[in-house]
């Protein structure tokens, strides 16, 4: 072999290395355009350090799309100890695209790995934050120029491109994403963060900062909100505070607590954009944890109903959380005439024993809110088939009424429905609509309810022989959704297509008792597991029931009853037919969980809710 064939040989074992900047290896789009390549005599300015690498400045750019930042991936003590904060370095390296899970859909991040070479140029170099907000505000809209369709980044179909495919240049000017990609690996202080979550179990937080914010309720989170130009808001002008660099640890937080500016350095990690904070954040102010009870009381006045609704996660005979719970129903509630309950387990709880009788529970639950006040509700479900409706395993979760025997009661004569039975609204002996079985379930061998709860219909009488109806839902879960910042756009939204359906079977259902009295008093309530902003999941009941937040003209930004990931969100919601939004109506939703001081204090996920409504 000639000298020249071993040199190209050699190069195919041994890619050749190239002098660049580190605008270069950033590029102006998701991916690195020099990703494989070694790169030699990279110069950058450390600007933070961990016990995995450290994070270097290179020189101004004037392109607002390419990062000046890049994180070199070491865990070489003997190379970390070699750099220091302040330090200018060169060194040699291989440009990489490295993804921190095994899933696909979170995006890769750019860095160099295996660093050698390592020259010390100068120390003691000034570290200068880039200060968001001032220098740059987040955009407060979109997530990713990728989520086409009306409901923005809750689009339907989901799914349909990829951010690292497609690879567009970035725009951070207009989407979130695209924003936080181009400052990957920059150091950047945050100023007044404010949390608008609980901690996950990683002690990782997400904060807004001191910039134009949309959806900003009078907690300090951000809701779910539409745009002036009718599209809904992702709130992408938030991040992940990740663990600190140092070593030390974040401290508990909830929604709305305050802290000093962070400084840190931006990441993507585990399906998010993150700022790892060079040190512990220090809190600086706490939010009052008083939570108001409601101002909308029950009135001896039979045209008058008061309705709570609540998702009391998994209530069990024995759960420590039952005390709790019936002191919000009575306290913070102030026992509404009518309780639309979900998530009510059998007498065993999570045993998976055959039980599917709920009574204990709920006799418990009665017993515990008549010690704490002079209300001693009656109640009713339907008891499901045993594990067919989803949930916890064995707990047999279902819909629930607790209600005051004082105002309502159910239409005499009724026929309970058994766990198969459809009921159907009919014409009755005395001339009102009521049910075929009641309390019955809608449709419940439909595919749309497989693994799933079944909604609980009562027709129910006022002691002055008033007609309501009401139907109680607990709907499919997205559990098994993608990121809000990962590949798939528009977000896979797990469940969509049973919620969908779930709500048409409803609307059906809805429709034919108002077929049979067009002003017939029909409130449908609970926990639909989808936020209104998904336009397409409710568009079956456009033009049946109208939104109770809606009809009472709640701030929007107030209308939320659970908190995750970035968004205050309303997954729990009261819908009422004409015949009521029109005498008018009146919501609060009652913040016993999502005000919690910390996370382990909160006794469900989701927030109560208590609407007024007049049903003569
Ligand atoms: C950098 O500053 C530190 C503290 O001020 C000093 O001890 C050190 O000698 C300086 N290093 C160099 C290389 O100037
Ligand atoms: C999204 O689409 C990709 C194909 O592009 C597929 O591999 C992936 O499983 C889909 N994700 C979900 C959660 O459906
Ligand atoms: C629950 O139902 C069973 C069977 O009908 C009955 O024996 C029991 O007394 C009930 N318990 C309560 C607390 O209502
Ligand atoms: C229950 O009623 C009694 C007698 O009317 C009254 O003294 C008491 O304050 C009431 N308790 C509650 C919690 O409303």
């Amino acid at each position: 072999m000639n000298t020249l064939r071993l040199l190209q040989f050699l190069s195919i074992l041994v890619p050749p290395t190239i002098a660049v900047t580190i605008a270069d290896i950033q590029g102006n789009a998701w991916k690195s355009p020099l990703v494989g390549q070694t790169v030699q005599s990279l110069t950058g300015l450390v600007t933070a350090k961990s016990s995995s690498g450290f994070y270097l400045l290179g020189d101004p750019v004037d392109d607002v799309r390419v990062s000046r930042g890049l994180t070199v991936f070491t865990r070489t003590a003997s190379i970390l100890n070699q750099v220091h904060v302040g330090d200018t370095v060169s060194l040699t390296g291989l440009v990489s695209e490295f993804r921190s899970s095994s899933d696909p859909d979170d995006l890769t991040a750019t860095e160099l790995q295996s660093p050698s070479n390592i020259v010390v140029i100068s120390s003691n170099n000034t570290v200068t934050p880039l200060i968001l907000g001032v220098e740059r505000p987040p955009p407060t809209q979109g997530l990713s120029s990728l989520d086409i369709g009306q409901d923005g980044w809750l689009s339907v179909p989901s799914n349909q491109s990829r951010v690292d495919s497609v690879n567009l240049p970035l725009q951070p000017n207009i989407y979130g994403m695209d924003f936080w990609s181009s400052l990957e690996s920059q150091l950047v202080t945050i100023r007044n963060p404010i949390a608008i979550n609980f901690e996950n179990s990683f002690g990782e937080f997400w904060v807004r900062g001191d910039w134009p914010n949309t959806g900003e309720n009078g907690r300090g989170g951000l809701s779910l909100t539409f745009a002036d130009d009718g599209v809904p808001t992702s709130n992408p002008e938030v991040i992940i505070v990740g663990s600190p660099l140092d070593g030390t640890k974040n401290p508990h937080v909830c929604v709305g607590k305050a802290f000093a500016d962070i400084t840190g350095v931006v990441v993507y990690q585990f399906g998010f954009y993150y700022i790892l904070p060079t040190t512990a954040p220090t809190i600086v102010a706490t939010p009052d944890p008083t939570v108001p009870a409601t101002s909308l009381t029950s009135i001896q006045d039979d045209c008058v109903i008061t309705i709570g609704d609540y998702n009391v996660e998994n209530l069990t005979p024995t759960s420590s959380s039952l005390k709790t719970v019936a002191t919000h129903i009575a306290n913070f509630l102030l026992t509404p005439d009518l309780m639309f309950l979900q998530e009510i387990q059998d007498n065993s709880g999570a045993t998976d024993d055959g039980i599917v009788s709920a009574n204990v529970t709920l006799a418990t639950l009665s017993t515990s809110v008549a010690s704490l006040s002079n209300v001693t509700y009656n109640f009713v479900d339907l008891a499901p088939q045993n594990d067919q409706d989803g949930g916890q395993p064995g707990g047999n979760i279902r819909p629930a009424y607790l209600y005051r025997s004082t105002k309502l009661s159910i239409v005499t004569g009724s026929t309970p429905g058994g766990p198969l039975d459809a009921t159907q609204p009919v014409i009755g002996s005395d001339g009102k609509v009521t049910f075929t079985f009641n309390p019955g379930r809608i449709d419940p061998t439909n595919v749309a309810w497989d693994s799933s709860r079944k909604p609980l219909v009562v027709a129910w009488d006022t002691p002055s022989g008033q007609r309501l109806f009401t139907i109680n839902v607990h709907l499919v879960s997205k559990l098994g959704s993608s990121s809000t910042q990962g590949n798939s756009r528009p977000p896979v939204n797990a469940g969509i297509d049973q919620r969908t359906n779930q709500v048409e079977t409803v609307a059906n259902f809805v429709r034919s008792i108002l077929a049979l009295d067009p002003e017939a008093n029909i409130i449908l309530a609970g926990d639909f597991n989808e936020y209104v902003q998904t336009r397409s999941v409710f568009k079956s009941l456009d033009g049946l029931l109208v939104e109770v937040d809606e009809n009472s003209g709640v701030d929007p930004v107030e209308r939320y009853t659970y908190v995750f990931d970035q968004n205050s969100e309303q997954l729990d919601h009261i819908f009422v037919s004409s015949a009521i939004a029109k005498r008018g109506t009146k919501v609060e939703h009652v913040h016993v969980n999502n005000w919690s001081p910390t996370l382990s204090a909160r006794t469900s996920d989701h927030d109560p809710s208590v609407a007024q409504l007049s049903i003569c």
